[in-house]
Formats: structure tokens, sequence, C-alpha cells
């Protein structure tokens, strides 16, 4: 089969398409025909060696949608079906996405009932499933003062869509680093865009809810920016860096803040099932920013590296990309 191998960490120039022998069935796990899926970047980390687990040679990739080829498990998992994965040590522990067929285990395996076309249905597992967990985990409420601290992520934008779709008039302001992404953040829905200047949120505006995705390294900030009995959701490091130092609970909470966390690595069967089907109750059009081919992979890492990239983009393999305009 085609894969996309990286055989030593670096740039995106490690990762190459080669031919590689199609993973063997084994007890326990089911093999998926890969139809698709959304580029993460957790990979980045990983193909620049970052990630403690990783061995290379490895294939990356931690999510992917498909349908079951072969399988241990009859019953729930039959040939033919449409199947989600994400995370669960895939594309780390062992390989994962980037290629034509992965094997994974029964148990991280999601069978599911679904409208979506395969780019559509690509751009969701890992990034909606995220900004669903960050969503309940703000316990959003209509009245709200929402900020979205790396707004032009994926998952920034994954999070902006099912919070409007589920309350329309909410306020949801977007951060960015590069105000020329300012009027395209407009467009797609954010109230409000405030430049986040070296760590440092250019307003004096304070808020309800702070979905922080640069992470320790602009937390103390978005504290300073959160309104008594306030939630501060850390889900992401865009900002690279992993840890709080000298971190004193008292006074960084004091007056009722709170801060919390969403993690994917804990996917539980019946959160999937209720975000596919918040989608399908508000008709939500999850279409990615980009629709690519495996062969592209190098380039859209090279994008991701430089942040060029605004929103979720997917990979589709040939067979997927027939049924699909690329350019939707
Ligand atoms: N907790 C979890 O389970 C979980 C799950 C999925 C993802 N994540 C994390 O969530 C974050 C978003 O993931 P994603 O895949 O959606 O990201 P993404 O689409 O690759 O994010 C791209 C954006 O990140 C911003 N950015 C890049 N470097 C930055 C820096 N040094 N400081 C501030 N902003 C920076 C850029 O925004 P501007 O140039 O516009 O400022 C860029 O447009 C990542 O940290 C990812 O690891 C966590």
């Amino acid at each position: 089969m085609k894969a996309i191998v990286v055989e030593k960490a670096g740039g995106p120039e490690v990762l190459q398409l080669k031919e590689v022998p199609k993973p063997k069935l084994r007890k326990g796990w089911s093999l998926i025909k890969v139809k698709g899926f959304g580029v993460n970047r957790s990979e980045i980390f990983t193909r620049q060696g970052y990630s403690p687990s990783v061995t290379f040679p490895r294939i990356l990739g931690i999510e992917v949608v498909g349908l079951i080829e072969q399988t241990t498990d009859e019953k729930r998992l039959p040939v033919g079906q449409t199947v989600v994965s994400l995370m669960g040590e895939m594309g780390r522990d062992f390989d994962g996405s980037y290629a034509e067929y992965v094997l994974v285990p029964n148990h991280q395996i999601y069978p599911i009932e679904t409208r979506l076309d395969w780019a559509r249905l690509a751009a969701v597992p890992e990034t909606y499933y995220t900004a669903f967990l960050a969503m309940k985990n703000l316990q959003l409420k209509a009245e709200d003062a929402v900020l979205v601290r790396g707004g032009t992520s994926g998952l920034g934008l994954a999070f902006l869509q099912l919070a409007k779709a589920k309350y329309p008039q909410m306020t949801v302001t977007a951060t960015t680093r590069v105000l020329s992404k300012k009027s395209q953040l407009k467009k797609l829905g954010f109230t409000d865009i405030i430049e986040d200047r070296d760590g440092q949120l250019q307003t004096e505006q304070t808020y309800s809810k702070i979905l922080e995705l640069v992470g320790p390294a602009t937390i103390m900030d978005s504290l300073g920016h959160l309104q008594p009995f306030g939630i501060v959701s850390s889900v992401g490091q865009l900002g690279g860096k992993w840890f709080l130092e000298d971190f004193d609970p008292i006074m960084a909470l004091q007056n009722h803040k709170y801060l919390s966390t969403a993690y994917s690595g804990l996917v539980d069967e019946g959160t999937v099932e209720e975000l596919f089907a918040f989608i399908d109750y508000y008709q939500l059009d999850v279409k990615p920013a980009g629709i690519h081919r495996l062969e592209d992979l190098p380039d859209i890492h090279r994008q991701m590296d430089d942040s060029h990239n605004l929103g979720k983009h997917v990979v589709l393999l040939e067979e997927a990309q027939n049924g699909t305009n690329i350019s939707i």
C-alpha cells in the first residue's frame, strides 16, 4: 500500500511517500480502508521528534475515517461499515492513518451512520470531538461572552461553529497574532477580533469563558481577562509551552476563577455518537478549509509550520476524491 513514512525526525521533507506492506490482521484489531483524515498540529510535533513515546520509522496520523476492510469483530465492525477512529496512540505507538490502510484496536474504532461526504467526515473526529468536549468543559450559556485564544486554528473554528449553532446570539471573540486575518475571521462568524501581541491581549475587555488554545504561554494573561466565576479551558499549546512555572493558584485564581481542560485522548463512544447527532440536528456544514492528496502532506506540514493555514485541512485518498468535488 501507499503510505507517508517518517524514517527519522525532521522537517516536512521527512514525510516520504513509499510502498509498504499492508498491515496484517491481528486478534482484537481490525483493518480500516482509509478514505480520509484530518491533519493535526500534534503530528507536526511527532514529525519533529517531540513525542516521547514515538520511535521511527513511523507512519503518522492520529485520526481516520474509512470503511472496515478486514474485521475481528463481525458483529460491531462488519466489513464495509463506515467508521471513525482517533487518538489512542494511533500514529504514535503504532502506525497511523497517513496511508491507504490502518490497523486499529477494535475498542477505539467507532461505527457511525452519517450523511456527510468523506471530506466533511474527515474534518470531524479529532477536531470537532475536542471542540465538543471544550464546549462542555466551559459550561457554555447563551449569555456568555466567549474568547477563543488561537481563533484561527482548526480547533478554534470548529468550536465557533458548534457554539454558534447552539447559541446563535452568543458573542464569540477570536484572537490572532496576524490582523490581516481579521476580515476572514469576521466572515466565519466571530463577533470581534483581538490582536494577541507577544502573549498580551490588546484589549481591556473581560470574558466569562475563555478557550485557551495558545496554552501555558498565555494562561496567566487570559486569567487576567477572566470575569469572576468565569472558566479558562486550556486545551491547546500553540504557544509551544507545555507547563506553567511558578503557578500560585491562590493569587492566579482568586475572585472565583476556574482553570480546566478538555482532552481528546479520553474518547467515549457515547460522546462520539452525541457529537454526530449534534452535527446532524443543527445541520452543521463541517466543510474543511482545504482538501488534499496523500502526496501533498509535506506541503501541508510546511504551511502549518509557517502558520499560513486557517482552519482544518484534510487528506482524501484517491477513491474518496472521485466522489467529492475537491474544491467544495
Ligand atoms: N487537548 C486536546 O485533546 C487537543 C486536541 C486537539 C488539538 N489540541 C491542540 O489544540 C491546538 C490547536 O490545534 P489545531 O490542530 O487546531 O491547530 P492549527 O489549526 O494548526 O492552528 C494554527 C494556528 O495556530 C496559531 N499559532 C501558531 N503558532 C502560534 C504561537 N507560537 N503562538 C500563538 N498562536 C500560534 C496561528 O494563529 P495566528 O497566526 O492567527 O496567530 C495558526 O493560524 C494545538 O495546540 C493542538 O495541539 C489539543
